[in-house]
């Protein structure tokens, strides 16, 4: 473990580490473009360059690989000067149109030349180089190739994480330009990361394009539910409206990258949902209260049960619902109401497309979850699905939005062979259609939790902002529900469920949500 010293800084670093994350280390920011911790080096930028004692020139921070008894600094007047004379080079030909650029408010040249520019340009505006605009590109991705800084880091991505290689640099000089090869557009399952990583605002999400300024977004940490990977995130909201995620760092499940699909899951917290409670008279939606409603579908599911066995009432749990909510779940199936017609559904959409590197197959965040609690799919819900197309079941209570690969016909035909459904979910769709009663339950991004991603692995998300309209936590439903169907619960929050769940279910036995943390752990079992 070689020691230096940064800035009068002393700090050990593991052999081979570079000056720039040695500084990271010791708290000191050196600043950089082509830089990026997921990515070859390409010491190409020239903004990371700092003084280093006996080395007659400046070195990049980036590339130098730090030694025994190294003294670096990296705020003297010498490093300051290289740092602004580089960043007056990159904005030579800059086309300055920061007011319509969606990455105002998060773009490392904004940031930087508030640090080390400040200067007056001194290029006329006529002198400028122009090149193309607003080019759409393919996948999810515009390109401004006026806004480049040649850093390569997408050229890299390109090459190192796809293996697709459909952006290269073209022509020299002060006209060189990232370009996309002609004929071609990106073609691979992850071109939303490109805006991610292109520190100025050349290549941008087509989906964010021109929807919010980034400084009226607030954040939080989530997971997405697009598929089994469970690729952690940060989503991003004003107000109740989610406007984008952003993938956050985890080695052992994303690294920092997340796909395509997953990226415009966001839209379901926003769109089609089911925001009041209502029950279906006469074919006739009409709105109850939750104070009402809860009751009656208690004394629904209680009188079948009474009426007809308790082989005649069924529960079809969603793995789209948290670990916490589906502990609750079968145990209303199992303790409250006796049945052992309980098994999860999948989602339809996506089903069956998958890659070699994070999409996974199954396009639910908790199918692993379901399981390790005891709640069955495959041959037990095709079962239960056989039961209800033979008009065995007479009440049904299901949660989410969908019944696997059922078209919304042949959901709507199947559901009209239960006298009673009883519906908690998210969006409208052929269930809500069809369902008696609808508990609306809130998103992803309005409630906390656990989900057991596709590896086992159990990762916490948590809730942005209060459930929109009238839809309720559905903690909250399952524990009212609960009561009257009998039960003395006593549960609050998802907390209290998780702690009970970590003392009664052998996978999850001995966790805690301070143990999970933000990078998550692996389930027993
Ligand atoms: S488009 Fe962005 S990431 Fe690509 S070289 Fe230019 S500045 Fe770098
Ligand atoms: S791989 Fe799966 S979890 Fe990751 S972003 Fe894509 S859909 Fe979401
Ligand atoms: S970050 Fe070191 S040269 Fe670009």
């Amino acid at each position: 473990m070689p020691t230096l010293t940064i800035n009068g800084i002393a700090v050990s670093v593991p052999e081979g580490t570079t000056i720039l994350n040695a500084a990271k280390q010791a708290g000191i920011h050196i600043p950089h473009y082509c830089y990026h911790t997921h990515l070859s080096i390409a010491g190409n930028c020239r903004m990371c360059q700092v003084e280093v004692e006996k080395f007659p020139k400046l070195q990049t921070a980036c590339s130098t690989v730090v030694t025994e008894g190294m003294v670096v600094r990296t705020d003297t007047e010498q490093v300051r000067k290289a740092v602004t004379g580089v960043l007056e080079f990159l904005l030579i030909h800059h086309p300055i149109d920061c007011p319509i650029c969606d990455q105002a408010g998060e773009c490392g040249l904004q940031d930087y030349y508030m640090v080390y520019g400040l200067h007056k340009s001194r290029y006329a505006l006529g002198d400028k180089v122009h090149k193309k605009k607003v080019q759409d590109i393919g996948g999810q991705i515009i390109l401004d190739a006026e806004r480049c800084i040649l850093c390569s880091r997408c050229v890299r991505f390109l090459d190192e994480v796809t293996g697709t290689r459909e952006l290269q640099f073209f022509e020299r000089g002060d006209h060189s330009e990232i370009s996309i090869f002609p004929g071609r557009s990106l073609g691979n399952n992850y071109t939303g990361n490109l805006a991610d990583i292109c520190p100025v605002g050349a290549l941008t999400s087509k989906d964010f394009r021109f929807k919010c300024r980034v400084w009226f977004l607030k954040g939080a940490d989530s997971i997405c539910t697009g598929c089994a990977r469970g690729c952690n995130v940060t989503m991003h909201f004003k107000g109740d409206i989610l406007y984008r995620y952003k993938p956050r760092g985890n080695e052992a499940v994303n690294r920092v990258w997340m796909c395509d699909f997953g990226r415009l899951e966001y839209k379901k917290a926003n769109e089609d949902r089911l925001l009041v409670p209502f029950v279906r008279e006469s074919g006739r939606e009409k709105t109850v209260p939750w104070g009402g409603l809860v009751p009656q579908v208690a004394h629904a599911l209680s009188q079948a049960t009474e009426r007809d066995g308790a082989d005649a009432v069924a529960v079809i749990a969603s793995p789209q619902s948290s670990n916490e909510e589906l502990y609750l779940v079968r145990r209303i199936a199992t303790e409250l109401l006796g049945t052992g017609n309980l098994a999860f559904t999948h989602r339809a959409p996506g089903d069956g497309f998958s890659d070699d590197f994070l999409v996974r197959e199954d396009k639910n965040p908790n199918s692993r979850g379901a399981r390790l609690l005891g709640i069955p799919d495959g041959q037990a819900y095709d079962d239960l699905i056989g039961k209800i197309a033979a008009g065995k079941i007479r009440a049904l209570l299901l949660f989410g939005n969908v019944l696997g690969a059922c078209s919304d016909a042949e959901t709507g035909e199947l559901l009209s062979k239960v006298p009673f459904v009883a519906q908690v979910g998210t969006n409208a769709g052929p269930v809500s259609k069809a369902a008696h009663a609808v508990l609306p339950s809130a998103s992803f991004a309005e409630r906390s939790g656990t989900f057991t991603n596709s590896e086992g692995r159990v990762q916490r998300f948590h809730a942005g902002f209060p459930p929109r309209g009238k839809a309720r936590n559905p903690i909250g439903i399952l524990v009212d529900l609960a009561k009257w169907l009998g039960g003395e619960w006593s549960q609050l929050d998802e907390r209290s469920v998780f702690l009970e769940m970590s003392r009664t279910e052998a996978p999850f036995r001995g966790m805690t949500y301070e143990t999970i943390g933000n990078q998550g752990q692996e389930a027993g079992g």
